[in-house]
């Protein structure tokens, strides 16, 4: 499966801040807002990235990210001459695609849970229809929102509705099939000139062949689309990480967890930023003798009840006179 982040648009609720930089390469606390959705595409499994930036912005991506060769991925560029809608991605990315399946990402939107990389890779292993991701939010009525039958089925999503119908708002992540350069062909623009993403999704949905998962409250989606929700998005990392001593959306470490690179590219990764405390902490994992952190679980069920420590099955005692 192939990567797309769409990176471009005006930014224009951060102006100035956006009016000489792209929003995505603003600083979401100790890295670049891109790091996120590029580490959560990454977390799916997915190698081959194609990043759309607005006119004229692809060297400043290219300046952080190159080839993407230091993650273990391959990056590929393209422009968007205006913001004429998310959906147009695939579009741009029609040759990039090559009749592949496809994630794409908003390029300021950020994603944080436990289990999240399995969830993607759940999803990256559907190879027909679409999977959009819903999650709960205070402001419906500022996103796509999801309507459902009275069976839970999904039913409509509604752009930006004055009256929302749930509040769960569609996440600016999406799983499409091979069909979706075609099916965004045959999209009309809306009143406001754009291909929208809604739309798209709405012709998966009429063809019964949309899946929509939630995420539940464990799970945080933020985007950064206003100096508030920025900052916000930063504290969040921000309290995560100093309390956690583990990073948010660090694409070298993803690579390295996932095996895609070796010891002396990680040393090498964290030799660039060594003034840092960002640099430290690739360093300091370069270091270790363990890939992952330690990590706990247990799979309880009717017939079975196991204890995992760094995914491997522990023996487990049972006392006498407890089952
Ligand atoms: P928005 O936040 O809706 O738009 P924007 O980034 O231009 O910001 P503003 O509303 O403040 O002017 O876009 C969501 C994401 O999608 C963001 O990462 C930019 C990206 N985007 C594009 O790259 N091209 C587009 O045509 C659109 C509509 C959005």
């Amino acid at each position: 499966m192939k990567g797309i982040i769409l990176a471009g648009g005006t930014g224009s609720r951060l102006w100035p801040i956006t009016h000489a930089t792209s929003k995505q390469l603003l600083p979401v606390w100790d890295k670049p807002m891109v790091f996120y959705p590029l580490s959560t595409l990454m977390l799916a499994g997915i190698r081959d990235i194609l990043i759309i930036t607005a006119k004229g912005q692809t060297d400043a991506f290219a300046g952080l990210l190159g080839d993407g060769k230091q993650f273990g991925i391959n990056l590929t560029y393209a422009e968007q001459d205006a913001p004429n809608g998310i959906a147009e991605a695939l579009l741009i990315g029609r040759e990039f695609l090559n009749g592949e399946p496809c994630a794409l990402i908003l390029g300021d939107n950020l994603f944080h849970g436990d289990s999240l990389g399995e969830r993607l890779r759940g999803a990256a292993k559907r190879h027909t229809g679409a999977t959009v991701f819903v999650h709960a939010v205070r402001d419906p009525e500022r996103y796509g929102v999801m309507a459902f039958d009275p069976d839970g089925q999904p039913l409509d999503i509604i752009e930006k509705p004055s009256n929302p119908p749930s509040n769960l708002a569609v996440t600016g992540l999406y799983f499409f099939d091979a069909s979706a350069p075609d099916r965004v062909a045959d999209l009309v623009p809306s009143a406001r000139g754009e291909l929208e993403i809604t739309d798209l999704n709405r012709s998966y949905l009429e063809d019964r062949e949309l899946t929509v998962e939630m995420l539940g409250r464990g799970c945080a989606w933020l985007d950064t689309g206003t100096p508030a929700s920025l900052l916000q998005a930063a504290q969040f990392v921000y309290s995560v990480e100093e309390r956690q001593g583990l990073k948010i959306g660090s694409p070298e470490e993803t690579a390295w967890r996932l095996g895609w690179i070796d010891r002396d590219a990680l040393t090498r990764s964290a030799g660039f930023s060594a003034a840092s405390d960002y640099g430290r902490y690739l360093n300091d994992m370069a270091n270790s003798p363990d890939v992952s952190p330690p990590s706990f679980g247990m799979v309880l069920s009717s017939d079975r009840a196991e204890l995992f420590f760094n995914s491997q099955p522990q023996e487990m005692t049972r006392r006498a006179g407890h089952d």
